[in-house]
């Protein structure tokens, strides 16, 4: 039992408390100021000998005085920055602990169908964490399993320290995309949770054509070449664009091999109407033949619009 009055009896708790002494700051840590100046006496004759001495000797006497609110002041940073960096720690090692390759798609997955029911118009929707009233909505069927998944991390990141639904669904994604080799992307935690679910029929249908998909994106406040980017987490998954649990760039090479044209074996199965979609809009290609050329490239534009994605609609707390 702790001062707290909590109990961390399992192991994985022990050493997530653990990490949180690690990034614990003291005043004792920080540096000593130490500051001379000229006695009080040589002041007052500079006073009347040198203005321009004196004036540096006011602001002298204002630094001195107000060290001790800059002591204070660095102090609560640290401490801010420290916490930050800490509950971060605590969230991702919780998350590593649940999530194995195999799990990886359906986690980043749910990440869009909470954060892609945003609207700029209504200013409705979000990363809000009210997927967990929605799951039983068609558009998230399968979504059960990964919530309650990240549910058993959240039950021990909880006992430390309370974390939002939204902050744990986007460290996991970006976990999910890391654990499968895509890019590492950092993750700001904060967010508040809705009390509410969503509006309905806010996430894109997969029958869309390319010019409807585009405008459904542009309402949420993403550009073409971020729908294509966002599209991208579709290389993770059964739909047949490469490896299910490798992040990488297959799904632009497999798009303009369009293999749902033969008829040979499984592959007409690959991809949604969507993905097929996007190949026959010249925007949407262009973006498509760069991301199969360069996987760097997808890489750092994944990594930014996922950022985007993942504060789209986002309430925050106040020291965020
Ligand atoms: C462009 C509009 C999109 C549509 C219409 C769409 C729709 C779908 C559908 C119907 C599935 C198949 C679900 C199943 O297997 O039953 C799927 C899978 C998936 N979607 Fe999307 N999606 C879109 C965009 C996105 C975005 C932006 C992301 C993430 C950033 C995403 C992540 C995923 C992942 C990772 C899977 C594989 C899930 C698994 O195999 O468990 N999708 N999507």
């Amino acid at each position: 039992m702790t001062a707290t009055g909590v109990s961390y009896s399992s192991a994985s708790l022990s050493s997530a408390a653990a990490s949180r002494r690690i990034f614990k700051i003291t005043t004792k840590n920080l540096p000593v100021l130490s500051c001379r100046r000229k006695p009080i006496k040589d002041f007052s004759s500079a006073v009347e000998n040198d203005s321009k001495l004196a004036s540096f000797g006011r602001r002298g006497m204002l630094f001195v005085t107000a060290i001790p609110f800059f002591l204070n002041l660095h102090e609560s940073l640290v401490g801010l920055r420290a916490n930050a960096a800490e509950d971060y720690f605590l969230v991702k090692e919780e998350v590593k602990k649940v999530l194995s390759k195999g799990k990886a798609a359906g986690v980043l997955r749910l990440v869009f169908h909470d954060a892609g029911t945003f609207e700029i118009e209504e200013n409705s929707g979000g990363m809000n964490g009210s997927i967990v009233f929605e799951l039983d909505r068609p558009e998230n069927t399968g979504l059960k399993k990964p919530l309650k998944i990240l549910g058993k991390a959240k039950a021990e990141v909880d006992m430390i320290q309370p974390v939002s639904w939204a902050d744990m669904i986007a460290v996991a994604g970006a976990e999910a995309v890391s654990v499968c080799g895509g890019p590492i992307i950092p993750v700001q935690l904060g967010r508040i949770d809705s009390m509410f679910p969503d509006p309905e029929g806010k996430l894109p249908q997969e029958s869309l054509d390319a010019s409807s998909l585009k405008q459904c994106f542009q309402r949420k406040g993403f550009s073409t070449q971020e729908l294509v980017a966002l599209s991208g987490a579709h290389t993770l998954g059964s739909k047949g664009f490469g490896n299910p649990t490798v992040f990488d760039n297959s799904y632009f090479k497999i798009l303009l091999e369009k293999p749902w044209s033969s008829s040979a074996g499984m592959s007409s199965m690959v991809g949604l109407p969507t993905d097929r979609a996007l190949v026959e809009d010249d925007e949407c290609l262009r973006w498509i033949s760069m991301y199969a050329n360069d996987q760097d490239l997808f890489f750092q534009d994944f990594r930014n619009v996922y950022i985007k994605l993942v504060n789209t609609g986002a309430m925050w707390k106040p020291s965020s």
